[in-house]
């Protein structure tokens, strides 16, 4: 019997390269080989936004359109919305119960959250929900007992936590039934955002999935370059060039890296003309994944059925682990 994975991601709307390189293409790649669960968490997008509910239809629809068209098989995975599924909050109880509070309280990623969030607006904004975001999260992997985790590397802390709350319900009711489920991390290197700043949506320095060609060209022309390459004629240094290059790695192959490389070092390619290249190398690696992208965004009905399936089929598994939970607790 194949082991199970089970990931999700924040309805943040349309994903950008940093998910897609990070997280989405380690789940295509694993997909076959676990029975696999990826899960809009529009919950934990509350804990930070429960004020700027607008657009969080249209967000959960994007983010599982950019996954379909990023190659998430929905015959091959299960794909689902949280929210459609009451016995992950119902698990939330009764793990937020045997969780001391200061594991929750120690957890950097949140402790980060909480110092943007409170900068930003204010300490009425950090909620009782947000404290509890890595106990919520635990009961997303543990409704469905996953053994594996396929995250990014910012969210192993979130993990361990999860693996002393599966251990401590463990001893508490003398039972093993929860797994103590392991992070399962991808080789990719991070993508940097165009300002060289980690690549986030609220930065202003992300390339979408969803960016058209020209958009996408335009982006990647803003790109840092190596900054003492002033003039064209001025040779530079890919070592040095803090974000076209370090694209160029990523996206490039061996000889297309020589290239630059030897380009860029006798000064005999410009900056301006490094980028254009390197936009239409990633642009042609997208252009599948945009063209399904607007098949499914043309056919919304098909990504309903898809969730309403998905998520169907989630909550018979889940129903499944809560219920065995009630009765271990000796619930009524
Ligand atoms: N915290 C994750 C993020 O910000 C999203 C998430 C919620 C998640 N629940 C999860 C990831 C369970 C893996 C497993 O991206
Ligand atoms: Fe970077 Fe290319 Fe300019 Fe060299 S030529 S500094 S690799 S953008």
């Amino acid at each position: 019997m194949k082991e199970r994975i089970v990931s999700g991601m924040r309805s943040t709307g349309k994903l950008h390269l940093g998910h897609y390189l990070g997280v989405i293409d380690n789940w295509v790649k694993l997909q076959n080989d676990f029975e696999s669960y990826f899960f809009v968490a529009d919950w934990h997008a509350l804990t930070t936004k429960y004020d700027k509910t607008e657009t969080l239809k249209q967000d959960v629809k994007d983010v599982v359109i950019d996954w379909l068209a990023s190659g998430i098989d929905p015959e091959v995975s299960t794909i689902y919305v949280q929210s459609l599924i009451p016995e992950i909050a119902e698990l939330n109880v009764y793990l937020s119960m045997v969780t001391p509070q200061n594991w929750v309280e120690r957890d950097p990623t949140l402790k980060d959250m909480a110092k943007i969030l409170r900068n930003k607006e204010g300490d009425a904004q950090i909620s009782y929900g947000l404290m509890g975001y890595p106990v919520l999260m635990s009961a997303d992997i543990m409704a469905l007992n996953a053994q594996n985790v396929p995250v990014g590397i910012d969210q192993v802390a979130h993990i361990e936590i999860t693996r002393d709350i599966a251990r401590r319900f463990n001893n508490i009711y003398k039972t093993e039934f929860f797994n103590e489920p392991k992070p399962l991390l991808n080789k990719c290197s991070l993508i940097c955002g165009l300002d060289g700043n980690k690549m986030g949506k609220s930065f202003n320095n992300d390339i979408k999935i969803s960016d058209d060609e020209e958009t996408t060209t335009k982006k990647i022309m803003t790109a840092i370059t190596d900054t003492n390459r002033i003039r064209k004629d001025d040779k530079g240094n890919p070592e040095n060039c803090l974000v076209a290059y370090k694209y160029w790695e990523i996206f490039g192959t061996k000889e297309e890296k020589a290239q630059v490389c030897s380009g860029c070092t006798t000064a005999s390619v410009g900056c301006a003309q490094c980028k254009r290249a390197l936009a239409e190398v990633i642009n042609k690696k997208f252009a599948p994944i945009r063209e399904k992208r607007r098949y499914y965004e043309a056919h919304p009905e098909i990504v309903e059925e898809i969730i309403r399936t998905g998520s169907d089929r989630a909550r018979c598994e889940i129903q499944k682990t809560v219920n065995e939970v009630r009765n271990i607790i000796g619930m009524y």
